[in-house]
C-alpha cells in the first residue's frame, strides 16, 4: 500500500509517501518538512496564528515536493492519513482541509491520525519491533508511558501531572536566552558542559511512580539564574546539569514501567527522544535491564508525516475510511 500522510498539528507542515506490506515491512519512500522556526524565533515560542497562516502558505508544496521525491502521483495512492488532533485548532484544520480537498478531487480514502499515534509508531518506520513494547512519548506536548499491545490498542501507564518535558526544555532555554528552539541548543549546550556543576532537584510524583513532573526544574532553574551563583555559572555547566536532571527524571518511571510489563523493547519517541544525553542514558538503563532500546532517527522524534501516513496505514489496510466530515479537535484523545 502506498499512503500519503499530512501532519501540521502544530509549527511543522509535513508530508510523507510511505509503502507498507502486510508483512509489516515498512519503506519511507519520502518525508517532507516546511519548518517554521525562523518565523517563531523572535517571539521565543509558537504563535498560533502565525503558524496556521504560514500551513496555508507551506502544506500544498510539501505535499508536491513529498509526492515528486516518492516518484509518484496521486494516481499511485490507496489512501491519504492526515493529523486530526490534538494540537492548534488553526493549524490542525490547514492540513485537514487539504486532506479532505484531495481525498474529495481523487476519491481516495481518508484516515484521520491522532498525533501521540503517530509519535508512538514512529520507531516502526526504522525498526522491526516486537509488540507488546514500552513507549516513551516525550515532545513538547506530551510526555507518558504507553503499552503498544497492538496497531490501535495502547495501554497508558504514567503520564506528566504538569509541564511536558519538551516545555521544560523550551522555557528553561527562554529563561537562560539562549534562543529558539530551545531543547536543540540545550543539547548543544550540554555538550561542552560539567552535568554535576549545579545541584537541581529530581521531582518525584507521590504514590505515582510512573508519573512525572517537570514544574519544579523550571522553577529551580529560574530562580538559580536569578541567585549570586547563577551569575558565576557558565551556562553550559547549567545547561549540562538541567538536561541530566530532565534525563533523571525521565529514565526512573521508564525503567520502573519496563520492570512492570513484559515488553522486551523500549521506545523512545517525540521530539525530545532526539535528546542526545536522553538517549545515551535511557541506551545504558534499558542494557542494564535486559531491554532494547530503540529510538527513531532524529528526523522521526520530531513531527513528521510519515509516522502519520504509519499510523492511518493499519486502518487503511482493514479497509476503514473516515467520512469527509470528520472534525479537527484540539485535544483529541487516544
Ligand atoms: O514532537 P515535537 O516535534 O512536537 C510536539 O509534538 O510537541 O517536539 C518538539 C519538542 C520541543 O519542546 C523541542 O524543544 C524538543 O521537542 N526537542 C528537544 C530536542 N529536539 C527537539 N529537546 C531536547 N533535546 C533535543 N535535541
Ligand atoms: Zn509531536
Amino acid at each position: 500500500m502506498l499512503i500519503l500522510g499530512i501532519e501540521s498539528s502544530c509549527d511543522d507542515a509535513a508530508a510523507a509517501v510511505i509503502e507498507t506490506e502486510r508483512a509489516g515491512e515498512v519503506r519511507v519512500r519520502a518525508s517532507a518538512v516546511a519548518n517554521q522556526d525562523e518565523i517563531h524565533r523572535r517571539y521565543g515560542g509558537v504563535v498560533p496564528e502565525l503558524a496556521s497562516r504560514n500551513h496555508v502558505v507551506t502544506i500544498l508544496p510539501v505535499i508536491w515536493q513529498a509526492l515528486e521525491s516518492a516518484g509518484c502521483g496521486l494516481r499511485d495512492l490507496d489512501g491519504i492519513a492526515v493529523t486530526r488532533g490534538p494540537g492548534l485548532v488553526g493549524s490542525l484544520l490547514v492540513g485537514l482541509m487539504c486532506a479532505k480537498g484531495i481525498a474529495q478531487a481523487s476519491g481516495l480514502p481518508l484516515i484521520g491520525v491522532n498525533h501521540i499515534e503517530g509519535h508512538l509508531l514512529a520507531p516502526l518506520l526504522e525498526h522491526r519491533v516486537p509488540m507488546p513494547f514500552l513507549a516513551l512519548v516525550v515532545s513538547g506536548g506530551h510526555t507518558a508511558l504507553f503499552v503498544v499491545e497492538d496497531f490501535g490498542h495502547y495501554r497508558m501507564l504514567g503520564q506528566t501531572r504538569d509541564d511536558a518535558a519538551g516545555e521544560a526544555f523550551d522555557k528553561v532555554a527562554k529563561l537562560m536566552r539562549l534562543g529558539y528552539p530551545g531543547g536543540r541548543i540545550i543539547d548543544q549546550l550540554a555538550r561542552r558542559g560539567n552535568r554535576k556543576r549545579v545541584r537541581l532537584p529530581r521531582a518525584r510524583v507521590k504514590g505515582a511512580p510512573l508519573d512525572f513532573s517537570f514544574s519544579g526544574i523550571k522553577t529551580a532553574v529560574a530562580s538559580f539564574v536569578a541567585s549570586e551563583a547563577g551569575a558565576a555559572t557558565a551556562p553550559e555547566d547549567l545547561a549540562a546539569s538541567f538536561q541530566e536532571a530532565v534525563a533523571d527524571m525521565l529514565v526512573r518511571p521508564t525503567i520502573a514501567a519496563a520492570r512492570e510489563t513484559a515488553a522486551d523493547t523500549i521506545a523512545v519517541t517525540g521530539g525530545v527522544a532526539a535528546n542526545s544525553r536522553l538517549r545515551e542514558r535511557l541506551a545504558e538503563a534499558a542494557a542494564a535491564e535486559g531491554r532494547r532500546l530503540v529510538a527513531p532517527s532524529i528526523n522521526f522524534c520530531t513531527d513528521n508525516a510519515a509516522m502519520i501516513a504509519l499510523a492511518g496505514s493499519y486502518r487503511l489496510m482493514r479497509g476503514e475510511r473516515d467520512p469527509l466530515a470528520i472534525d479537527a479537535e484540539a485535544n483529541l484523545a487516544l
